[in-house]
């Protein structure tokens, strides 16, 4: 049976700025607690207009490029901010990135989507389903947050990472792990935007959408907080454990980037010392589906990522849902 392996990575991020001194500028908030309670100093963030499948292309771009050409038979974009409720977003990026009538399709799993997404790439490469998977994570997640909930508006930010996934075999570097998945959907209302869905719509004629401040996104921080430090730590030792690994053996733990203190806990929790975690979350915030692979394409360029280098994969997010994975890191050029 084929595995999946790394062939190409590629990142995107929006080049406006939003900084802490920004938000301390029209919010009652500070640097101080930004900084201390999240890591995060600065977001970048999509133009009025902009659009989730704008990051997405060209990461895409960037990752087929980093690949070495040769396409791809099938496009998976994990994102919860498509542009539209329909069509899904991924046929259009497809059509942007020359790759004509390809196959295509949009996933959901909030921030845990390229977990999902790596796992569903496997999938269809295992059953031959397609030999070369464009996985793109991309969210432009601010189009989605309340710009008066000085809560969550400091934590997100908009951005796009892509993996290009190959037929390979199990031993090669770039092979990606069995993943661990889980849900949890008695915690739904944890992390939620209440409006614009067929429960809304189904109401009445938008009833509920009259109301603009229930189509942003709401959360319970504290909660989540919680869930996801456990949730991220369980699944972490499974996925160690089904790659036949100890958490000594992990090099790089490459963590959704939902907030700095969440990334100690869970590395406290495993035992993973500092300058063995991975992190972009003081430069990017929290870019829900683009998380993971912005982490990992930032890393390799900047070389704190490595060759060689055996990474955990930990992400969580609304659902809830969450999962980890493993890989070894390829020899490969970042686009
Ligand atoms: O990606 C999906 C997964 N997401 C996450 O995992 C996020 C999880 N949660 C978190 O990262 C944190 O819970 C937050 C960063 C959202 C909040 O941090 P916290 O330490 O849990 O703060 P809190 O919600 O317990 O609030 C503490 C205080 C409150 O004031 P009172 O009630 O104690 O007077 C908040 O009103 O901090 C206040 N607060 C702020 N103060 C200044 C909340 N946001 C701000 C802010 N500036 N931006």
């Amino acid at each position: 049976m084929k595995s999946a392996v790394i062939a190409g990575a590629g990142v995107y991020l929006p080049p406006k700025l939003v900084t802490n001194e920004d938000l301390c500028a029209r919010l009652d908030t500070s640097d101080e607690w930004i900084r201390t309670r999240t890591g995060m100093a600065v977001r970048h963030v999509v133009e009025p207009g902009g659009a989730t499948s704008d990051l997405a292309v060209e990461a895409g771009r960037r990752a087929l490029e980093s690949a070495g050409g040769g396409g791809a038979d099938m496009v998976v974009l994990a994102t919860t901010t498509p542009d539209h409720q329909v069509p899904p977003t991924a046929p259009d990026i497809t059509h942007r990135l020359g790759l004509g009538t390809t196959p295509s399709f949009d996933l959901s799993a909030a921030c845990a989507g390229f977990l999902y997404g790596l796992t569903a790439a496997s999938g269809l490469i295992a059953t031959g389903a397609a030999s070369r998977v464009l996985l793109i994570g991309a969210d432009a997640f601010t189009t989605m947050v309340d710009p008066d909930d000085r809560a969550t508006v400091v934590l997100f930010g908009d951005a796009a990472g892509a993996l290009l996934l190959r037929a390979g075999d199990a031993d090669e570097p770039g092979s990606i792990g069995r993943a661990v998945l889980g849900s949890d959907g008695s915690h739904a209302d944890l992390i939620k935007v209440p409006a614009g869905g067929s429960r809304s719509r189904s109401a009445g004629p938008v009833t509920e959408l009259a109301d603009p401040a229930q189509t942003y996104f709401k959360m319970n921080g504290r909660d989540t907080f919680r869930h996801a430090v456990r949730r991220m730590s369980e699944s972490s030792r499974a996925a160690v454990s089904a790659a036949g690994w100890t958490l000594d053996d992990v090099d790089r733990l490459c963590a959704h980037q939902a907030n700095a203190r969440i990334l100690a806990a869970v590395a406290d929790e495993l035992g993973i010392a500092e300058d063995r975690q991975l992190s972009n979350v003081a430069e990017v915030g929290n870019t829900a589906a683009a998380s993971l692979p912005t982490l990992l394409a930032m890393s390799a360029a900047n070389g704190t990522l490595k060759a060689g280098h055996r990474v955990l994969l930990t992400a969580f997010g609304g659902g809830l849902s969450w999962g980890s994975a493993t890989l070894t890191w390829p020899d490969i050029e970042i686009g």
